[in-house]
């Protein structure tokens, strides 16, 4: 059975309107099991290590300014083929290309605040929650039904 786990991370504007429990239970329904979760406002240095790859470019101030801006809900999740399930659940980047259907289709409209962030590959997903989480902050418990429900 995979253990393949992802970040999350409900972003401030979501966080503001009400939307963690939402976005969690689409998860947990899916059949996901939640590992880790804190609310946390992350500082600059987190953000820049977390955006890393995308220092330079032009949406790079303004996306770690709008990050630490208040309570972010950080998460683990596992289960099979979370990491790229979880993006599509997630839907587009920029909402307005989301479908009806996807978390951001369903409660986003604006590019600068697309409601939550998954990693966008298994290996960005370890360096992620590394980097948000210390090891005895992620727990392990069994679900009802293991075997195929995670
Ligand atoms: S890129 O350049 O294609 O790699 O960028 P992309 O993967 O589309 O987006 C990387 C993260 O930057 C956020 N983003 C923006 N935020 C604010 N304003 C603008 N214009 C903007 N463009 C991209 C985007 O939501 C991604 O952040 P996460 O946290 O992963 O959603």
């Amino acid at each position: 059975m995979s253990q393949e786990q992802t970040f999350l991370a409900i972003k401030p504007d979501a966080v503001q309107r009400g939307l963690i429990g939402p976005i969690i239970t689409r998860f947990e329904r899916r059949g996901y099991k939640l590992r880790a979760i804190k609310l946390i406002v992350p500082d600059r240095s987190l953000l820049e290590k977390h955006y890393d790859e995308h220092k330079g470019k032009p949406f790079f101030e303004k996306l770690v300014g709008f990050m630490g801006s208040g309570p972010v809900c950080a998460m683990v999740w596992e289960g099979k083929d979370v990491v790229k399930t979880g993006r599509a659940m997630l839907g587009a980047t920029n909402p307005l290309n989301s479908a009806p259907g996807t978390i951001r289709g369903d409660y986003g409209i604006d590019l600068g605040r697309n409601v939550c962030h998954g990693s966008d590959s298994v290996d960005s997903a370890k360096y992620e929650i590394n980097l948000w989480f210390q090891p005895t902050e992620i727990q392990q418990y069994d679900r009802a039904i293991e075997g195929w429900i995670y």
